[in-house]
Protein backbone atom coordinates (compact mmCIF):
# COMPACT_ATOMS: atom_id res chain seq x y z
CA UNK A 1 0.00 0.00 0.00
CA UNK A 2 1.75 3.16 -0.99
CA UNK A 3 -0.64 5.47 0.18
CA UNK A 4 1.53 6.29 3.28
CA UNK A 5 4.28 6.28 1.05
CA UNK A 6 5.92 10.04 1.09
CA UNK A 7 6.22 9.33 -2.35
CA UNK A 8 2.77 8.40 -3.37
CA UNK A 9 1.47 10.18 -6.11
CA UNK A 10 -1.49 9.39 -8.98
CA UNK A 11 -0.26 7.43 -11.49
CA UNK A 12 0.40 9.93 -14.10
CA UNK A 13 1.57 9.67 -17.88
CA UNK A 14 4.83 11.56 -19.25
CA UNK A 15 4.03 14.95 -19.25
CA UNK A 16 0.97 15.27 -17.27
CA UNK A 17 0.48 18.49 -15.28
CA UNK A 18 1.83 19.07 -11.33
CA UNK A 19 -1.01 19.83 -10.12
CA UNK A 20 -2.46 16.04 -10.90
CA UNK A 21 0.97 14.92 -9.17
CA UNK A 22 0.19 16.94 -6.26
CA UNK A 23 -3.62 16.18 -5.74
CA UNK A 24 -2.20 12.77 -5.59
CA UNK A 25 0.58 13.88 -2.63
CA UNK A 26 -2.51 15.80 -0.56
CA UNK A 27 -4.87 12.75 -1.06
CA UNK A 28 -2.68 10.95 0.43
CA UNK A 29 -1.60 13.39 3.15
CA UNK A 30 -5.01 13.44 4.54
CA UNK A 31 -5.64 10.14 3.72
CA UNK A 32 -2.79 8.37 5.69
CA UNK A 33 -3.50 9.99 8.87
CA UNK A 34 -7.49 9.07 8.49
CA UNK A 35 -6.40 5.13 7.92
CA UNK A 36 -4.16 5.23 10.95
CA UNK A 37 -6.62 6.45 12.88
CA UNK A 38 -8.77 4.09 11.65
CA UNK A 39 -6.67 1.30 12.68
CA UNK A 40 -5.87 2.58 15.74
CA UNK A 41 -9.73 2.94 16.64
CA UNK A 42 -10.58 -0.61 15.56
CA UNK A 43 -7.43 -1.81 17.28
CA UNK A 44 -8.49 0.19 20.88
CA UNK A 45 -12.10 -1.29 20.70
CA UNK A 46 -11.08 -4.62 20.90
CA UNK A 47 -10.78 -6.19 24.21
CA UNK A 48 -8.03 -7.77 25.76
CA UNK A 49 -9.51 -11.55 26.04
CA UNK A 50 -8.03 -11.82 29.34
CA UNK A 51 -9.77 -9.34 30.68
CA UNK A 52 -13.21 -10.31 28.89
CA UNK A 53 -12.64 -13.98 30.55
CA UNK A 54 -12.16 -12.14 34.01
CA UNK A 55 -14.78 -10.21 33.27
CA UNK A 56 -17.01 -12.99 32.58
CA UNK A 57 -15.71 -15.23 35.67
CA UNK A 58 -16.49 -11.92 38.22
CA UNK A 59 -19.86 -10.96 36.32
CA UNK A 60 -21.58 -13.70 35.35
CA UNK A 61 -19.84 -17.12 36.30
CA UNK A 62 -18.60 -17.21 39.80
CA UNK A 63 -20.65 -13.99 40.65
CA UNK A 64 -18.32 -12.33 42.82
CA UNK A 65 -20.16 -9.05 42.07
CA UNK A 66 -22.86 -10.84 44.54
CA UNK A 67 -21.16 -10.30 47.79
CA UNK A 68 -17.93 -7.74 46.94
CA UNK A 69 -21.03 -4.65 45.07
CA UNK A 70 -23.08 -3.41 47.31
CA UNK A 71 -26.81 -3.61 46.31
CA UNK A 72 -29.63 -1.62 45.86
CA UNK A 73 -33.11 -2.20 48.14
CA UNK A 74 -34.38 -4.07 45.19
CA UNK A 75 -31.22 -6.48 45.71
CA UNK A 76 -29.56 -5.29 42.25
CA UNK A 77 -25.69 -4.40 42.03
CA UNK A 78 -24.78 -0.42 42.41
CA UNK A 79 -23.13 0.43 38.92
CA UNK A 80 -21.07 3.51 40.31
CA UNK A 81 -19.48 0.97 43.25
CA UNK A 82 -18.81 -2.37 41.30
CA UNK A 83 -16.50 -4.74 43.60
CA UNK A 84 -15.78 -1.38 45.85
CA UNK A 85 -16.91 -3.56 48.77
CA UNK A 86 -20.22 -4.44 50.68
CA UNK A 87 -21.76 -5.58 53.80
CA UNK A 88 -23.57 -9.01 52.73
CA UNK A 89 -27.31 -8.12 52.80
CA UNK A 90 -28.18 -12.00 53.73
CA UNK A 91 -27.36 -14.17 56.80
CA UNK A 92 -26.59 -17.41 57.88
CA UNK A 93 -30.10 -19.36 58.69
CA UNK A 94 -28.14 -21.43 61.40
CA UNK A 95 -25.28 -20.06 63.65
CA UNK A 96 -22.03 -19.90 61.88
CA UNK A 97 -19.24 -18.22 64.29
CA UNK A 98 -16.58 -17.29 61.52
CA UNK A 99 -19.41 -15.73 59.28
CA UNK A 100 -18.18 -12.75 57.52
CA UNK A 101 -20.51 -10.03 57.48
CA UNK A 102 -18.15 -7.42 55.26
CA UNK A 103 -16.54 -8.65 51.46
CA UNK A 104 -14.10 -6.28 50.82
CA UNK A 105 -13.13 -4.33 48.29
CA UNK A 106 -11.35 -5.52 45.24
CA UNK A 107 -11.91 -3.28 42.33
CA UNK A 108 -8.40 -2.16 40.92
CA UNK A 109 -7.31 -4.52 43.81
CA UNK A 110 -5.56 -2.02 46.17
CA UNK A 111 -3.25 -2.80 48.24
CA UNK A 112 -2.80 -6.66 46.90
CA UNK A 113 -0.10 -8.19 44.62
CA UNK A 114 -1.21 -10.76 42.21
CA UNK A 115 0.27 -13.42 43.77
CA UNK A 116 -1.63 -12.90 46.71
CA UNK A 117 -4.77 -12.89 44.76
CA UNK A 118 -4.18 -15.84 41.99
CA UNK A 119 -3.09 -17.60 45.64
CA UNK A 120 -6.77 -17.29 47.30
CA UNK A 121 -8.16 -18.08 44.10
CA UNK A 122 -6.07 -21.14 43.72
CA UNK A 123 -6.54 -22.13 47.18
CA UNK A 124 -9.10 -20.73 49.37
CA UNK A 125 -6.34 -19.48 51.42
CA UNK A 126 -5.01 -16.59 52.89
CA UNK A 127 -1.70 -16.42 54.26
CA UNK A 128 -2.25 -20.28 54.92
CA UNK A 129 -5.67 -19.78 56.31
CA UNK A 130 -9.38 -20.27 55.03
CA UNK A 131 -10.94 -17.48 54.43
CA UNK A 132 -14.48 -16.66 56.71
CA UNK A 133 -17.49 -18.15 55.04
CA UNK A 134 -19.57 -17.30 52.82
CA UNK A 135 -16.69 -16.32 50.85
CA UNK A 136 -15.99 -19.45 48.42
CA UNK A 137 -13.22 -21.89 48.96
CA UNK A 138 -12.14 -21.41 45.06
CA UNK A 139 -9.93 -23.77 42.99
CA UNK A 140 -9.74 -21.81 40.08
CA UNK A 141 -7.11 -22.72 37.16
CA UNK A 142 -4.33 -20.33 36.89
CA UNK A 143 -5.04 -18.92 33.68
CA UNK A 144 -8.57 -18.20 35.25
CA UNK A 145 -7.11 -16.49 38.57
CA UNK A 146 -4.60 -14.65 36.49
CA UNK A 147 -7.67 -13.36 34.52
CA UNK A 148 -9.85 -12.38 37.34
CA UNK A 149 -7.04 -10.72 38.83
CA UNK A 150 -6.45 -8.87 35.13
CA UNK A 151 -10.11 -7.72 35.35
CA UNK A 152 -10.03 -6.54 38.69
CA UNK A 153 -7.14 -4.22 38.23
CA UNK A 154 -9.19 -2.59 35.05
CA UNK A 155 -11.85 -1.53 37.93
CA UNK A 156 -11.82 1.77 39.34
CA UNK A 157 -11.04 1.73 42.80
CA UNK A 158 -13.21 2.59 45.83
CA UNK A 159 -12.57 6.21 47.12
CA UNK A 160 -12.81 4.88 50.73
CA UNK A 161 -11.90 1.40 50.80
CA UNK A 162 -13.06 -0.54 53.73
CA UNK A 163 -11.32 -2.83 55.71
CA UNK A 164 -9.63 -6.19 54.26
CA UNK A 165 -9.47 -8.99 56.17
C1 LIG B 1 -21.09 -15.51 48.66
C2 LIG B 1 -20.33 -14.27 48.81
C3 LIG B 1 -19.03 -14.14 48.09
C4 LIG B 1 -18.76 -14.45 46.77
C5 LIG B 1 -19.69 -15.00 45.73
C6 LIG B 1 -17.37 -14.09 46.59
N1 LIG B 1 -16.83 -13.58 47.72
FE1 LIG B 1 -14.90 -13.03 48.02
N2 LIG B 1 -15.27 -12.69 49.95
C7 LIG B 1 -16.51 -12.75 50.56
C8 LIG B 1 -16.36 -12.43 51.96
C9 LIG B 1 -17.47 -12.37 52.97
C10 LIG B 1 -14.99 -12.20 52.18
C11 LIG B 1 -14.30 -11.85 53.50
C12 LIG B 1 -13.78 -13.15 54.09
C13 LIG B 1 -13.09 -12.94 55.40
O1 LIG B 1 -13.19 -11.86 55.98
O2 LIG B 1 -12.44 -13.90 55.85
C14 LIG B 1 -14.33 -12.36 50.89
C15 LIG B 1 -12.98 -12.22 50.69
C16 LIG B 1 -12.36 -12.25 49.46
C17 LIG B 1 -10.95 -11.99 49.24
C18 LIG B 1 -9.93 -11.69 50.31
C19 LIG B 1 -9.96 -10.22 50.64
C20 LIG B 1 -9.12 -9.87 51.82
O3 LIG B 1 -8.77 -8.67 51.94
O4 LIG B 1 -8.83 -10.74 52.63
C21 LIG B 1 -10.76 -12.06 47.89
C22 LIG B 1 -9.45 -11.81 47.14
C23 LIG B 1 -12.02 -12.39 47.29
N3 LIG B 1 -12.96 -12.50 48.26
C24 LIG B 1 -12.21 -12.52 45.93
C25 LIG B 1 -13.40 -12.99 45.39
C26 LIG B 1 -13.57 -13.23 43.98
C27 LIG B 1 -12.54 -12.91 42.91
C28 LIG B 1 -14.81 -13.77 43.83
C29 LIG B 1 -15.43 -14.30 42.57
C30 LIG B 1 -14.61 -15.17 41.76
C31 LIG B 1 -15.43 -13.79 45.13
N4 LIG B 1 -14.55 -13.31 46.06
C32 LIG B 1 -16.73 -14.23 45.38
C33 LIG B 1 -17.68 -13.09 49.96
C34 LIG B 1 -17.81 -13.57 48.66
Amino acid sequence: MGLCYPGFKLHTQRGESHTVRNLGKRIGAVACPLLLLGVWTILGAQSNPKVERGKYIVERASMCIDCHTPMTAKGEPVRTKWMMGADLMFKPAIQIPAWAGYAPALAGLVGYTDAQVIGILQTGLKDGQPLRPPMPQFRFTRADAEAVVAFLRTLKPAPTPGPKR
